[in-house]
């Protein structure tokens, strides 16, 4: 399976960006994963074009989840009642069959450990439901029996994928909570984004993350499964 991913576009600070790196995309994925920050500070009209520019070119399913860029559920739902075409899952679960595999996909913004001031000004709970969102992930990894697991975020689950961050930022960029979930749960592919300096690839436990932020890689990124998710393989990182 050929799986596409990116992120943090931020619509329209890489929007020209995403433009090439789409058009340099010369494999026909299976499936194409957007791990969130779209568009710049919930600036919902840009995520039109950024759909423009994958209609046609992209046939297969699209899924994607939400970043701090659209951040609270009036944002979200605005977006996706923009595009009943592509799989927006916000701590939600979804199966796929492709090529005569049941993928299983789970979707969620993920958590900080240290929420900003505009998300505690904004959303006085914020904490409590990073916290709370943690344990849902878990609860749908759990149920989740398929072929290949993916869990797709946008905030980092360890702060091994923030090396190449400042590491006092870290605990505003992710959540380690999630290490415990990963270890226990094992996902056969872990996507998150947000670090736009953070490491592209780590391991925890057996557990491929791989960071697609696009101002890191400066390219869409193409994972073959049976390729590059092993250890020790990072010959393409
Ligand atoms: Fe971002
Ligand atoms: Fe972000």
């Amino acid at each position: 399976m050929l799986i596409a991913a990116t992120a943090d576009i931020h619509s329209p600070t890489y929007f020209d960006l995403f433009l090439k790196a789409v058009e340099e995309l010369n494999v026909k994925p299976d499936v194409f994963l957007l791990a969130g920050d779209i568009v710049e500070n919930g600036r919902v009209e840009e995520w039109e074009r950024v759909y423009n520019v994958l209609f046609g070119k992209i046939t297969c399913p699209i899924v994607a989840t939400f970043g701090n860029n659209e951040f609270g559920k009036e944002t979200q739902e605005r977006i996706r009642s923009m595009f009943p075409d592509i799989h927006f899952l916000q701590d939600e679960k979804l199966v796929l069959n492709i090529n005569n595999m049941r993928v299983g996909i789970v979707g969620t913004i993920g958590s900080i450990e240290k929420p900003t001031y505009w998300q505690l000004k904004n959303f006085p709970d914020v904490r409590k439901e990073f916290e709370e969102r943690i344990k849902k992930i878990e609860t749908l990894l759990k149920t989740l029996t398929v072929d290949f697991k993916i869990l797709l975020m946008h905030y980092a689950p360890t702060f091994k994928i923030l090396e190449g961050e400042e590491p006092f930022r870290w605990p505003g960029m992710g959540h380690r909570g999630y290490e415990r979930v990963l270890v226990e749960t094992k996902p056969d592919l872990v996507i998150c984004a947000h670090a736009h300096n953070g490491k592209k690839k780590t391991f925890l436990d057996s557990v491929p993350v791989f960071n697609v932020a696009l101002p890191l890689h400066k390219r869409i990124v193409i994972i073959d499964t049976k390729r590059d998710l092993k250890a020790g393989l990072e010959k393409f990182f």
